[in-house]
């Protein structure tokens, strides 16, 4: 099977993080999945996925113009918000009907918008099972981020740090709304699983046997 490496790419992407995808879509390489990456930059990214995933569908939005070459005919790019719900919602019916298998926010590293695309593709555009990573949450850190600050300490919750920390109450749904201890009505988290590791985050959705009842 061929291996997920950054190095031969003009991605961003470190080796670290190379290594946490891989080890979680490995289980989908070699198959007709769908991949959606927000932020596209210079391509080598989505070059990467056409690569390592041979029969796959790569969809690719930024907000600025860009032109790839791309004689695999499986590459379909957009230019567009990655907050757009309009623009999402048309991304996913032109290239995955069935939903994505994977989605990656490689864009704005901003809150704001992260939060938006990610609620809009977790709950309606992402499979059953599906990964969702979210790359660079750290900006929140920094002082010359858009919504970032300077660390002042553990209650520190600006911009993509306070979004992490939603994704972390999104967990624990179950025990918020545990019956008799937490607040009513009781529901399921809508989160299967979270890995954070520095510069990326990885959320699961449920399988469909686990999905709380709408
Ligand atoms: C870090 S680069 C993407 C790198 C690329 N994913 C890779 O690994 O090679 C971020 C890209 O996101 C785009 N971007 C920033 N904010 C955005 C937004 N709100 N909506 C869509 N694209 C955005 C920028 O134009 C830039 O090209």
């Amino acid at each position: 099977m061929r291996s997920l490496n950054s190095k031969n790419y003009d991605t961003d992407k470190s080796k670290y993080m190379v290594r946490v995808y891989e080890e979680l879509l490995a289980p989908l390489a070699g198959q007709d999945i769908r991949l959606l990456e927000l932020g596209i930059h210079r391509g080598g990214s989505m070059f990467m996925w056409l690569d390592y995933f041979e029969r796959g569908q790569i969809a690719g939005l930024d907000f600025l113009p860009v032109s790839l070459d791309d004689p695999s005919g499986r590459l379909h790019l957009y230019q567009g918000e990655q907050q757009d719900p309009r623009l999402l919602d048309r991304i996913r019916a032109e290239v995955a009907p069935d939903g994505f298998d994977v989605i990656i926010d490689d864009a704005s590293h901003e809150a704001d918008f992260t939060r938006k695309s990610f609620w809009r593709l977790f709950r309606n555009h992402l499979k059953p099972g599906g990964w969702y990573f979210i790359e660079d949450w750290g900006t929140g850190y920094w002082k010359s981020w858009p919504d970032g600050r300077h660390y002042k300490g553990s209650n520190h919750l600006h911009g993509m740090v306070g979004f992490v920390k939603e994704l972390i109450d999104e967990c624990g749904a179950g025990d918020i709304t545990f019956p008799g201890l937490g607040i009513s009505p009781h529901r399921l988290p809508e989160i299967a699983e979270l890995r954070i590791v520095p510069a990326l985050v990885a959320v699961r959705k449920p399988d469909a046997e686990f999905a709380s009842p709408a």
